[in-house]
């Protein structure tokens, strides 16, 4: 498949939206300072904090997963079976995922969680964190995803 421009000018900070590449959608989110300091809160409650594993692109092995810091980039395919996972951006008890929820995604088929960066929670159905996908910055508001 050939590779697909985003135009993220129009993000607003919270915001997320998708491409599609090679037939998967790939989520872009802009996450706000409250989205990323959440990420230090799930550290340790995630496998893989680091993207350790050996199929996840360089500039995805740190916290937030991502080339900048306020931008996710990421495949919206569950790493079990391959359901969609839903956003669950609300945090605490408004989110219907309990009162220590800080935003994430929620896998429907068998219940996987994911946090904001697309690190799957420990004891998850979900073996890895969300795949990251080749991207590269064509200009500020401008992603290559492929
Ligand atoms: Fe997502 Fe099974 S496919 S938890």
């Amino acid at each position: 498949g050939a590779p697909v421009e985003a135009d993220i000018g129009k993000l607003a900070p919270g915001e997320m939206m998708t491409v599609e590449w090679r037939g998967k959608p790939v989520w872009i989110l802009r996450r706000t300072p409250e989205m990323l300091a959440s990420l230090d809160k799930t550290d340790d409650k995630v496998s893989d904090p680091a993207s350790d594993k050996p199929m996840q692109p360089e500039y995805a092995k740190n916290k937030h997963r991502s080339i900048k810091p306020e931008f996710l980039v990421t495949v919206g395919i569950c790493t079990h079976l391959g359901c969609s996972p839903s956003d669950k951006f609300k945090v605490g008890a408004e989110s219907g995922m309990g009162a220590d929820w800080p935003g994430g995604f929620l896998c429907p088929c068998h219940g996987s969680q994911f946090d904001l960066a697309g690190r799957v929670y420990k004891s998850m159905p979900a073996p890895d964190n969300l795949e990251v996908p080749p991207y590269q910055y064509l200009a500020d508001t401008t992603i290559l995803v492929g």
